[in-house]
């Protein structure tokens, strides 16, 4: 799962971090703008509460809307934060979208799952079934 966070959206950079994954080839399975709650981002963070920046991180996904996606494709997790770069954006290589797009590591644009297992914790934690599509209903008969 994926989250364009506040400084993508007030940034206007949405478009930009989407288009990204489109043109690597992965498949939206969901796809939303929403207000994320302060329960909802605590169980996100959750692995991180305690560390000192972590009521900084609470208030960063709360502060505005923000995107979130459901992606799939081959080794998506891998692909997908190779595609959003290291988490200091000074560290991101140029070509990801934190080396790209971003100074801070408060402020690093884009969240992307570490495992199968984060994934389908968080994707419960953004998404219920009806906001989910399967892969076939997206692409249809068109491409296998
Ligand atoms: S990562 O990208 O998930 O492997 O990074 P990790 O080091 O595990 O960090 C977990 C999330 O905390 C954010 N982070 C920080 N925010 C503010 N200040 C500091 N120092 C900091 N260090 C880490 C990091 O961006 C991760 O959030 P997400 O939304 O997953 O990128």
């Amino acid at each position: 799962m994926i989250l364009a966070k506040a400084d993508a959206v007030v940034r206007g950079l949405v478009g930009e971090i989407l288009a990204r994954f489109e043109r690597r080839g992965y498949t939206i399975l969901g796809l939303k703008l929403m207000h994320v709650t302060q329960d909802q981002a605590k169980r996100h963070y959750a692995e991180h509460d305690g560390k000192p920046f972590f009521p900084g991180l609470v208030d960063y996904i709360t502060a505005t809307p923000i995107v979130a996606m459901v992606i799939e494709g081959e080794d998506a997790i891998e692909g997908c934060r190779a595609t959003i770069g290291a988490t200091n954006p000074i560290k991101a290589t140029p070509g990801t979208i934190r080396g790209d797009y971003g100074q801070t590591i408060g402020r690093n644009l884009a969240h992307g799952s570490d495992s199968p297992e984060s994934a389908q914790r968080e994707v419960a934690i953004f998404f219920n079934d009806q906001e989910l599509f399967p892969r076939a209903h997206v692409l249809g008969d068109w491409i296998s």
